[in-house]
């Protein structure tokens, strides 16, 4: 066999070795980064033979230096701003809301850690005092991952498209910036294949990040990878993806707020079910039956479910729909806390701030006059202070802005 088809050979072997390990699809896979590391190899004397023998084992040195030659790691700090805002108004006061003292996030195909250490930056910041905080970083990459645990940066990661939403570094020499301590000290980083299953490894969490990774996945791989994510969040948890990344919710998930944001949240277990289509009429009956006794008067509807209405509106993607029926539900019972949160976030989201910071500062003057133990029911029975809690971290969100 001539020297040319063994190498046009070894090539071939090397892009399904890449795809294989890292469910790229195969026009992802940059044919000069593979060509350079094969052609490398063979200037160093090897073979065509000893290098397919080699890529028989995916750990084997020839397989990490293919894997390291592909994968894209461009990221810097607060990159997506609009998803860090959202982490802050929606994710963190939702999970207080669902009474999560400990919040983790993760950061899937971190990259250099530009991601993780925002992520920890903006929870840190927005979370209730007493609440902790916890976020992992993973990634293929092992060289990557060893630069993120470092935490010195230069200018390349800092960028204008990402402002400084929350504190996060300082200014060390020559213009580079190192991670707060504090920020660092709830951060931590794995090697990770987003392929395998993920939440027997790492636990659940209350939001993920998994942006500008599955882009380059093919079909088969962006499925298995949201189907380990998904499973990897808390019911009630959010996962945020890159803006083209998927076209429609993963499965088992339900897209939350405009479809650029690419937010997406796990129903809780007693989320009600997606409404059903209506039956189709009966056939008249041929016999004329006695007349019914009359109906018993219907009770009057219940705060909690015009809100169970509402929920399954928000579900359904009409957000003014349930506007509609939380001003309606207001009107009726003026002091229920659970739909005057809802409300002020269906604000916030239609980017109406004003009437948002209204809401929330009535359902923190509400909740303060109550013991904060007392449960408000509502589809989560939840305490007083927990209210507290959401609209003190919205509040004061907005004031640093
Ligand atoms: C472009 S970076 C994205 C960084 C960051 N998420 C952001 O949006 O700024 C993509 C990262 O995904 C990682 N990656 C690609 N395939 C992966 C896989 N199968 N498992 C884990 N990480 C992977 C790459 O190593 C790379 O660091």
């Amino acid at each position: 066999m001539s020297s040319q088809v063994e190498s046009l050979q070894v090539l071939a072997r090397a892009r399904e070795l890449v795809a294989s390990c890292t469910g790229f699809r195969d026009t992802a896979i940059s044919p000069t980064a593979v060509d350079r590391v094969v052609r490398a190899e063979l200037a160093r004397g090897r073979s065509p033979s000893e290098l397919m023998a080699e890529m028989q084992r995916p750990n084997a040195p020839l397989a990490r230096a293919l894997l390291d030659a592909v994968l894209v790691g461009e990221t810097y700090f607060f990159r997506h701003p609009e998803q860090f805002r959202f982490l802050a108004a929606e994710v963190v006061p939702s999970a207080l809301r669902r009474g999560s003292l400990h919040l983790r996030g993760w950061s899937a195909g971190c990259a250099s850690g530009e991601e993780t250490y925002s992520i920890a930056a903006c929870l840190l910041n927005t979370v209730t005092p007493g609440v902790t905080v916890e976020v992992l970083g993973t990634d293929l990459h092992e060289g990557r991952l060893e630069y993120a645990r470092r935490g010195v940066y230069g200018n390349w990661s800092r960028r204008e498209a990402g402002p400084l939403l929350y504190p996060l570094y300082q200014e060390v020499a020559d213009g580079r910036v190192s991670v707060i301590d504090s920020v660092r000290a709830v951060t931590r980083f794995a090697q990770t294949n987003l392929l395998e299953p993920l939440a027997e490894m790492y636990g659940q969490f209350d939001v993920i990040f998994c942006r500008n990774v599955l882009t380059y996945f093919s079909q088969d791989a962006v499925t298995a990878a949201l189907g380990h994510l998904a499973r990897a969040l808390v019911p009630g948890g959010h996962i945020l993806l890159g803006t083209v990344e998927v076209d429609h919710p993963p499965e088992g998930l339900v897209r939350v707020g405009p479809p650029e944001l690419q937010a997406f949240r796990r129903p809780l277990p007693n989320a009600p079910p997606p409404p059903r289509p209506t039956p189709p009429p009966e056939p008249p009956k041929v016999v004329r039956a006695p007349p019914a006794p009359p109906e018993p008067p219907k009770p009057p509807p219940s705060p909690i479910r015009l809100h169970t209405d509402a929920l399954q509106r928000i579900e359904g993607g009409d957000e003014a729909g349930a506007a509609h029926t939380l001003e309606a539900l207001l009107e009726q019972f003026r002091d229920y806390l659970p739909g005057m949160l809802e409300l002020a976030l269906l604000r916030e989201r239609a980017g109406s701030r004003e009437a948002a910071f209204a809401l929330m500062h009535s359902v923190r003057d509400s909740a303060a006059r109550l013991p904060p133990d007392q449960i408000i029911e509502g589809p989560e029975p939840l305490p007083a202070r927990f209210y507290r809690a959401s609209a003190d971290a919205f509040l004061t969100l907005g004031s640093i802005e």
